[in-house]
């Protein structure tokens, strides 16, 4: 825990936790026992709707201080006046923060002790969202979210999962523990300060004719926040994407590719100045034999397509004199860690992340969950939202990499031994 606590950096700090009415404000009461548990001090506020779903009592057993709701309590303003309360938090976080609070956020509305104090407060922002779905994709809602991230408010979530009605989208509020790694990434100590991480993310296309190709159902996003989280952990990010729909995470170096071929040229223009390598790219193992110059037409008959095999990109950076630390990811439809081991064998990996794909899982899905291999061993990491599970995902790489470089700093013959590429990797770091 200790260890935990000096990392998280939510140890020692003074967190305002305001919660707003929505059924989702049970999971405050876990996220008050979880702030605490990482060391922060914890007082509540609630608004006058969320104590209709959850009584201050709970919250007051739970973070061990008296709990606010109403700007006009004598006796509460005597012990601790609301400017005092203000005075008093480092960070404010409001979790679940429904339509209504997020819109008189946006506006600077002090009606209630809470907006009063989001406004009367220089502590940073974050916000935890909860809301239906088209609440929450609704234009007004949008501009008023907008308008709160232009001031430098954080958005933790929303999700995208079952909400209390029998609909599914994106409005769900973060899991606690989800926060919890969320405010951790944004206040803890930065693992990757100064270092360099290449990302490949997204499917490749090889074209069959002007208009045909083959691609698959990756839709980039566990690589787009594999290169988020390692930002946010103070490195330099290069990310090579495939066609993907997605927006470039603030501060990374963005390189458009599309085939398996220009995504093998760009990463290993890149692969020997980089310190990481994720490889979270879905590339295709197939390419047409040749490319049509017009479009094929039907002929009343099968096609039959001659396809080659693509070349291995992640084992050719692993194969590179000096090399970066290598990560693999293995997409697998069953026997996980089998299939996912022997990747790590074969291509010479130093870690690979193995999920299940298909029926929902992987590709498309908002969700993940990895079962962690390296040669000591596996770790599975719980299921949670992908920026979440790519912000656990990288804090283990920095880990690991960080262990990696004091093994061979030490000198440790037998880490030589094992690792000639790796140790002359540590030789190029130092040299550049
Ligand atoms: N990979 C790669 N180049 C390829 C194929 C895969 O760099 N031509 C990388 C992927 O980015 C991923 C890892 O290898 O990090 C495993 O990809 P996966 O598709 O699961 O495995 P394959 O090697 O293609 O093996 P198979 O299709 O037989 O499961």
């Amino acid at each position: 825990m200790a260890q935990f606590e000096a990392r998280n950096g939510l140890a020692g700090l003074r967190v305002l936790l305001g919660v707003s009415g929505g059924i989702a404000a049970y999971k405050a009461c876990e996220l008050v026992r979880r702030l605490r548990d990482a060391g922060a001090e914890v007082r509540v506020v609630l608004t006058e709707n969320a104590a209709r779903f959850v009584t201050p009592l709970t919250f007051q057993a739970l973070s061990g201080q008296p709990v606010r709701s109403g700007l006009w309590d004598e006796a509460a303003e005597a012990a601790m006046g609301h400017l005092e309360l203000a005075h008093w938090a480092q960070r404010i976080v409001i979790a679940p923060a429904s339509a209504d609070l997020v819109a008189r956020l946006a506006h600077g509305f002090a009606d209630d002790l809470l907006s009063t104090l989001c406004l009367a407060s220089d502590a940073p922002l974050a916000i935890a969202p909860a809301m239906n779905l088209r609440m929450w994709a609704h234009a007004a809602t949008q501009a008023n979210v907008a308008t709160l991230r232009g001031r430098g408010a954080v958005f933790l979530g929303p999700g995208e999962g079952r909400m209390a009605e029998p609909e599914s989208g994106l409005g769900r509020l973060l899991e606690p523990h989800e926060i919890i790694a969320e405010l951790g990434a944004l206040h803890g100590p930065k693992a990757l300060t100064g270092k360099r991480v290449l990302v490949s993310a997204g499917p490749t296309y090889e074209d069959i004719d002007p208009v045909r190709f083959i691609g698959n159902r990756s839709s980039g996003r566990m690589g787009f926040a594999v290169a988020q989280a390692a930002m946010e952990q103070g490195a330099r990010v290069e990310l090579v994407a495939g066609p993907v729909h997605l927006p470039t995470p603030a501060g990374v170096a963005r390189v458009d590719v599309r085939s398996a071929r220009d995504m093998r040229e760009a990463v290993l223009a890149r692969a020997p100045h980089s310190d990481i390598y994720v490889g979270a790219a879905a590339v295709g193992d197939f390419r047409p034999h040749e490319v049509a110059a017009h479009k094929l037409k039907k002929t009343g008959g099968a096609l039959t397509l001659s396809l080659n095999e693509n070349p291995d990109i992640l084992a050719a950076v692993a194969a590179l004199k000096p090399r970066p630390y290598v990560v693999g990811f293995a997409a697998e439809t069953q026997n996980i860690e089998g299939y996912a081991r022997a990747k790590l064998e074969r291509k010479k990996l130093d870690l690979i992340a193995a999920n299940k794909v298909g029926e929902g899982e992987g590709f498309d899905a908002c969700q993940n969950e990895i079962l962690l291999i390296s040669r000591d061993g596996a770790e599975r990491l719980a299921r949670a939202d992908k920026l979440a599970l790519a912000r656990q995902l990288v804090a283990r790489i920095a880990e690991k990499y960080a262990n990696r470089e004091s093994e061979i700093g030490s000198g440790k013959a037998s880490v030589r031994k094992r690792l000639p590429a790796r140790a002359s990797g540590r030789t190029r770091a130092r040299a550049k």
